[in-house]
């Protein structure tokens, strides 16, 4: 939840691996938090609803396009979305209607933040964000297109709160 004391608002992007979109979403996030000098107020993670890829980093193909954006994802290492994360997060963003079912799930048992679709805060007419991993390079360059028409709406709320 949002630290009154440090004035800190935090995010979570939530995927299946956390090793194409939700690396993806903190990155492009990350970046623009960075470039309006709101670094130091937001908390900014990702997680997966899967296990598979603990502690791994981002899929090279989702490196490699978020570097032809100029943001660095490489550092990031996967871990798995955990209940708690409903009592610390003040925004828990999943990126399709899979991972919103099945954190909704925590949801209903743990209480918290509820989760949300990122894709709200976009003007797109999708409401997800597609899987890439079995896909081309396409279906990464199209998640980053839609994470980056989503995350103004999604800064411009968060300053509201942080106003
Ligand atoms: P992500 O993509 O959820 O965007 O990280 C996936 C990564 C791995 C798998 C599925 C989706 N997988 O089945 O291993």
């Amino acid at each position: 939840m949002s630290d009154a004391a440090s004035g800190e608002v935090s995010v979570l992007f939530v995927c299946l691996g956390n090793i194409c979109r939700s690396p993806s979403a903190e990155g492009v996030f990350r970046q623009l938090a960075a470039e309006q000098g709101l670094l130091d107020s937001l908390h900014i993670d990702s997680c997966g609803t899967g296990n598979w890829h603990i502690g791994k980093s981002p899929d090279e193909r989702a490196t490699a396009a978020a570097a032809r954006r100029g943001i660095d994802i490489s550092d990031l290492r996967a871990r798995q979305f955990r209940a708690e994360d409903l009592d610390h997060f003040d925004y828990v963003l999943v990126m399709d209607r899979s991972n919103l079912a099945d954190v909704r799930e925590v949801w209903h048992q743990n209480g918290g933040t509820e989760p949300r679709l990122f894709l709200d805060y976009g003007h797109s007419r999708l409401a997800e964000v597609p899987d890439p991993y079995y896909g081309g390079e396409d279906g990464f360059e199209h998640v980053l297109d839609l994470i980056h028409d989503a995350r103004s709406g999604l800064l411009d709320e968060i300053r509201g709160r942080l106003a």
